[in-house]
């Protein structure tokens, strides 16, 4: 199969998400082609591609608003095959917060009307070093609630197995 990856990031951490799955689906025989969400895409032909995975991370409990705009405009095409949405959010990690972190994905959803065949949750990471002041603020009262883990601290919440195994399940099914 040819499948595309399309992403969003702002600290980077989905970015490195949508490699490791461009890596892993690569080591199982099948092209990937990675494409960041911000980066201009009029080349792109989407009739080309078997599948799609389109990856997003959550800020002020948003999506990046490229990939919203990349999905509303490639809707019928998304819709049409098979397709998979990974949503990268601190909810998804955070044993209260899943309800959260769904909550998330229904409302891109709700506003894309785009329907994805399958959905991953996963966490993302915390890097206070590439915050400012009010991102700090954010991501400590706003999105931990509670100061556990220690909010001053860079911390990895990917789980990196749970990744691997939906894109094996996600090759299966659009096999
Ligand atoms: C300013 C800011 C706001 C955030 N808002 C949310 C949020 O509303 N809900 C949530 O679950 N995670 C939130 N996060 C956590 C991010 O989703 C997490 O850090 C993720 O790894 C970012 O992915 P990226 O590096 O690909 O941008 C926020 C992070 C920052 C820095």
């Amino acid at each position: 199969m040819n499948i595309l990856i399309v992403y969003g990031t702002t600290e980077g951490q989905t970015g490195k998400i949508a490699a490791r799955t461009a890596t892993r689906i690569r080591e199982r025989g099948h092209q990937v082609e990675l494409r960041d969400s911000a980066a201009p895409a009029s080349d792109l032909k989407l009739g080309h591609f078997d599948a799609f995975i389109i990856a997003a991370s959550v800020h002020q409990e948003h999506h990046q608003e490229t990939v919203t705009n990349f999905v509303f405009a490639h809707h019928d095409a998304l819709s049409n095959k098979p397709s998979a949405f990974i949503s990268v959010s601190l909810s998804a990690a955070l044993g209260d917060q899943k309800t959260q972190a769904q909550k998330y994905v229904d409302q891109f959803v709700s506003v894309t009307e785009w329907q994805p065949s399958m959905t991953l949750l996963l966490g993302g990471a915390l890097r206070f070093n590439k915050y400012d002041y009010f991102q700090e603020q954010f991501v400590k009262f706003v999105v931990m609630k509670s100061g556990d883990p220690s909010p001053e601290r860079d911390h990895e919440f990917t789980d990196w197995n749970a990744l691997a195994d939906f894109a094996d399940r996600f090759l299966e099914t659009a096999g």
